[in-house]
């Protein structure tokens, strides 16, 4: 009786909660009855991994249409400035890694530069003190925008489909017909209303007073930027309409930029950094960005040690790992900027005689002092990440930015897009940390027509000619250690990548001296222990969104998305 009872009061209980569920469902859907995501893939022919479904889905329809990745690539860039404005972008840049089927390797920096009439200390006031805000929000921040340039000369060198057009219409539809936002894209713009209104002189696409998820994003403006870039390539963003709209930014609100920075922009290609791991082949990105060094540096430094042995986020794997940080970030602070202005000793970071001195005092019983690390002597960095593998095996690794999520908040007015805030990737005065904690010095002081350092990895591995990995994520100054640690969880702790990309990171940066956790990671008992040994914790918000690629022995490609965002894998 009790028993039929129980039932009786369970079964209406369940269909209370399904009418609530279905009620609110249709009233306040979630991003998952909105768009079909997919965190972990197989398929055995091609891969799309993306910050958001709708530029997942834009990707796979060009390799669908015989596109090679490249040209996903192209179609997945355009794609995110609209469907992500936070990080996917025209007006800020990025680095693009390519690697043909056939082992040949290319490596596209179109990194913003700092304008022609940038100064050392445009960011500080008389008394030479940085300016609040300065170098973060508004037109004054923006370095030159490189990612339209970058995607032309991507295009003329790799496209295999030959047709621009074709790569920017999904774009232009989805911002002339607008897209339905997801939950955390509303969050996202209801937390940055305040700097919409406060750095732009008429209402934008994104002001709204209260964003739901649901709600239709549309923007007409940008769809016909789109449109001029479709039409007319370079000019249509470098000259022309859409550089007249930058310069009356630029004027409306301070800004610097000039219509000789538009015009002589130019992305660069440049010499992947190649170096070897455990007998794979891992090639990342070079100068201006730091993160295919500092990742060799890690990745040199524990070679030594059998990583499985030690165990995942062991206290001596982590204590190992961030000595190793500690020294890398230090290295990074003083060594490295864009190589077109100084001297970048890239060799003697990555020899191994110079990395094992590096270490002479580490000491697996006691955690050093930040203040007492240098960087060694030598004698002699919201973002977003694509990774994609096409039919034809060629793979791609891009990360892209405005730097801080939504970039300047500047919307160009009229040309509709977000204009970057890259400047703060310099070091504004030596010893002050900009956005990610990071610090810097000469190597990295702005000087006109220089870019800015990056943390930005996009990188790809193969082992024995044959392509194994692709991987990449956002995250400032965190990327270079999210995609070390993507890495050794895959190579070391033997993880799948699903597994390697949703397990919980950590992060140290030499200054300040804290290990950064997410909440997961690193169990307390562990923790405890490195307490113990002079190591302090920090909990913070998820770190990175990696968007991982794996091939394994039978040819099979799975893909993974980051479950601490909208990020999306799919595949055919
Ligand atoms: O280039 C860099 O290192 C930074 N501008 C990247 C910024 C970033 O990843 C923000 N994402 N969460």
């Amino acid at each position: 009786m009790q028993n039929k009872l129980f039932i009786s009061i369970s079964k209406n209980i369940l269909i209370l909660i399904v009418i609530f569920i279905t009620f609110s469902c249709k009233t306040h859907p979630n991003t998952d009855n909105i768009y079909n995501i997919t965190k972990s893939v197989e398929t055995d022919s091609a891969m799309v991994v993306t910050a958001h479904p709708l530029a997942t889905e834009i990707g796979l329809e060009v390799l669908r249409a015989g596109g090679n990745a490249i040209d996903a690539g192209i179609a997945v860039q355009f794609a995110l400035a609209v469907c992500y404005p936070g990080a996917g972008n025209i007006g800020g840049g990025g680095f693009l890694l390519y690697r043909e089927a056939s082992g040949n390797t290319a490596a596209l920096d179109y990194r913003e530069k700092a304008p022609s009439s940038a100064t050392e200390t445009m960011y500080l006031d008389e008394q030479g003190n940085p300016v609040e805000n300065l170098s973060i929000s508004g037109p004054l921040a923006a370095g030159v925008p490189g990612t339209v340039d970058g995607m032309i000369q991507a295009f003329e060198k790799y496209s295999r489909l030959r047709d621009w057009n074709r790569l920017l219409q999904p774009a232009i539809n989805l911002a002339a017909k607008g897209f339905l936002i997801t939950k955390n894209e509303a969050e996202h713009l209801n937390d940055n209303q305040e700097k919409f209104k406060k750095f732009n002189r008429t209402t934008t696409a994104f002001h709204k007073d209260m964003w739901k998820v649901g709600d239709l994003l549309v923007q007409k403006d940008l769809a016909e930027t789109l449109t001029r870039i479709a039409k007319n390539g370079r000019a249509g963003f470098y000259e022309g309409t859409t550089a007249q709209l930058i310069l009356d930014e630029m004027k409306g609100q301070n800004g610097i930029i000039n219509l000789k920075d538009l015009k002589d922009y130019r992305a660069v290609w440049r010499k992947p950094v190649v170096y070897t791991y455990r007998g794979n082949e891992i090639i990342s990105m070079p100068p201006p960005s730091s993160g295919g060094i500092a990742l060799g540096q890690l990745l040199k430094i524990i070679e030594p040690y059998d990583m499985k042995a030690l165990g995942f986020q062991s206290a001596a794997a982590v204590h190992l790992i961030t000595e190793a940080e500690r020294r890398v970030y230090a290295d990074r602070a003083h060594y490295l900027g864009d190589p077109d202005f100084i001297n970048v000793p890239q060799e003697t970071l990555l020899d191994s005689t110079y990395l094992t001195r590096r270490m002479a005092d580490f000491n697996p019983r006691q955690a050093s002092k930040s203040q007492n690390i240098r960087y060694g002597t030598t004698e002699s960095e919201e973002t977003t990440h694509y990774s994609i593998v096409d039919s034809y095996g060629n793979a791609l690794s891009v990360t892209t930015t405005l730097n801080g999520s939504y970039g300047s908040h500047t919307v160009v007015r009229g040309a509709g897009f977000i204009l970057n805030n890259e400047m703060d990737d310099f070091s504004i005065k030596p010893g002050t940390p900009n956005l990610y904690g990071l610090v810097g010095a000469e190597a990295n002081k702005i000087e006109p027509g220089k870019r800015m350092l990056s943390s930005m990895t996009p990188t790809i591995i193969s082992q024995n000619g044959k392509l194994k990995m692709v991987v990449g994520t956002p995250g400032g100054s965190t990327i270079i250690t999210s995609v070390f640690q993507i890495i050794i969880n895959v190579l070391d702790f033997e993880m799948d990548i699903n597994k390697a990309v949703q397990s919980p990171r950590f992060h140290h940066q030499w200054l300040p001296d804290v290990i950064y956790c997410e909440t997961d990671a690193i169990q307390t008992k562990q923790r405890k222990i490195l307490e113990s040994i002079g190591h302090t914790f920090k909990n913070r918000e998820p770190i990175g969104r990696v968007e991982g690629i794996l091939i394994d022995k039978n040819n099979t490609i799975h893909g993974a998305a980051d479950h601490r965002g909208d990020d999306d894998a799919k595949g055919f």
